[in-house]
């Protein structure tokens, strides 16, 4: 085996003019497009479901605070993701920036990641997408899902998982609507990218409105009580090491909620896979990331204040939490509306997402670590990744009808966060083995803010449930079987390393 090929880096400059030559993508997006399309991603099932549960069991009112430094943590990583995406431009996001300077061996750990990233998270999205949909039929008198309905066991997945009963099976058969949902955005995906960003705009509007009313609807029924009664009830800590509390405390508390609520932020960086995509990608992409995950987090404190000021923490409902704190406070037909655009938001999240994750596979095909000829193959009129898309509607299909939501959001966060951690590094890296690279963007505060991204990211994946670094193990290597077997002798750079 050649350590030589698996540290080996591919030349950023090669990776631009890969992307030029030939299998040019269709260069569609401005910058507009490009930030709605980071709301669209970022805007789903975090703030309408997961919210709830981070409120009332680990942070309670100071869930304003783990926003804060959830948000933090992203902005890092986003201004990260921001200088590699304006000085390379090319499909693939964090696996090309990895393969540009940790070497071949890191870039496929990151590309492996990323599909907890894009193809799990839109498992769980999907998953959300099904939670809200049966909710809005059920206000619609339409009993289908509910027991006794005629598909009351297609309603959910078959296994379920608590820390205390391990896996525990169900009794449904699978999570119909949520392979109906993928199935329909793998179609609209392959037709086409334009079509796609035109949809997604519209959902976007649709749940920003969403969002603005629930501020703006809210802010009426608060009361500053319930914030000052009890700030902070289960302290400020909740970085655990394999369970174990670390820095005291226990394992719950404001930074238990900055990494529960990580989910709610992710999708800003699946602006970077569009790069081939973009009209102007060196001025556009830091735009897109940035913009989107600065209007999200403002959008994200408002709605977690209105939220614990509306209703005591102990009394939020962790399945449905916002419609139902308008019922509480008995303005009940916010609920619909407040469902409605659950649906709209989440369905843009998976639009985005599944978007983002077979231009990752493209990347990583382009290199040899995939097989070309399938995951290369881009539809002649279309334009888009047509065989890869559709291979990612199945994955993503089988995740959300057959698993649980907490095991596959926990399971994307600490993905997810690893991937920034290593994109804050290689920010780094790159600094020093090529200080003379044009950045039309730079990461302000190097080398002190990308060493922070690091420490953030790290301390929020020491902050979520210790089970998630076992399944977090297991994933990197099965991804690691998997490059030996097949990417290490189909590597182009191995090839250039032999001959
Ligand atoms: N941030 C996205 C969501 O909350 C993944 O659904």
């Amino acid at each position: 085996m050649s350590q030589n090929q698996l540290f080996r880096t591919k030349s950023l400059d090669a990776m631009v003019s890969q992307s030029e030559g030939g299998h040019g993508l269709k260069r569609a997006l401005g910058p507009i497009s490009l930030t709605a399309l980071g709301v669209g991603a970022i805007i789903g099932t975090g703030i309408f479901v997961l919210v709830g549960k981070a409120a009332a069991n680990q942070a309670g009112p100071a869930i304003m605070l783990s926003f804060v430094v959830a948000g933090l943590a992203c902005l890092i990583a986003a201004l990260c993701y921001a200088e590699f995406a304006s000085l390379a431009p090319v499909a693939g996001s964090a696996y090309n920036y990895a393969y540009a300077t940790l070497g071949e061996l890191m870039a496929w750990i990151i590309g492996w990641d990323l599909i907890l990233e894009y193809a799990v998270a839109s498992s769980t999205v999907a998953h959300g997408w099904s939670k809200y949909f049966q909710k809005l039929l059920g206000q619609l008198q339409i009993d289908w899902f509910k027991p006794g309905g005629f598909l009351s066991q297609f309603s959910d997945a078959p296994f379920d998982f608590t820390p205390e009963k391990g896996f525990f099976a169900t009794n449904f058969f699978f999570d119909l609507p949520a392979v109906v949902i993928t199935m329909i955005v793998t179609a609209i995906l392959v037709r086409g990218v334009s079509e796609s960003a035109f949809t997604n705009a519209i959902m976007v509007a649709v749940k920003v409105s969403v969002v603005l009313f629930v501020i703006f609807a809210g802010i009426k029924y608060v009361v500053p009580a319930n914030w000052t009664n009890d700030f902070a009830p289960y302290g400020y800590g909740g970085l655990t090491l394999f369970g174990t509390p670390i820095l005291g405390g226990s394992d719950k508390g404001m930074m238990a909620g900055a990494a529960g609520v990580i989910f709610a932020y992710l999708g800003f960086d699946a602006v970077s896979t569009q790069a081939e995509e973009a009209k102007n990608p060196q001025r556009d992409l830091p735009i897109g990331i940035i913009g989107s995950l600065v209007i999200c987090t403002l959008l994200y404190i408002a709605v977690a204040a209105v939220l614990t000021g509306m209703v005591p923490y102990k009394e939020i409902d962790v399945n449905a939490p916002i419609a139902s704190a308008f019922e509480k406070v008995g303005f009940a037909s916010a609920q619909f509306i407040v469902t409605v655009g659950a649906i709209a938001g989440i369905t843009s999240v998976l639009l985005v997402m599944m978007m983002g994750q077979p231009r990752i596979f493209l990347a990583m095909a382009r290199d040899g670590l995939l097989p070309y000829n399938f995951f290369s193959s881009i539809h002649p009129t279309w334009k888009t990744p047509w065989k890869s898309t559709v291979l990612t509607g199945f994955i993503v299909a089988a995740g959300a009808s057959l698993l649980p939501l907490n095991i596959l959001a926990d399971l994307t966060s600490i993905g997810t966060l690893f991937a920034f951690a290593l994109v804050c590094a290689s920010v780094l890296i790159l600094r020093v083995v090529d200080p003379g690279r044009n950045r039309p963007f730079k990461c302000p505060g190097a080398p002190a803010v990308p060493a922070l991204g690091v420490l953030l990211c790290v301390a929020l994946m020491l902050s979520l449930p210790s089970e998630n670094w076992m399944r977090l193990i297991i994933w990197l290597g099965i991804g690691l079987a998997i490059y030996f077997v097949y990417g290490y002798h189909h590597s182009k750079i191995g090839h250039d390393t032999t001959n």
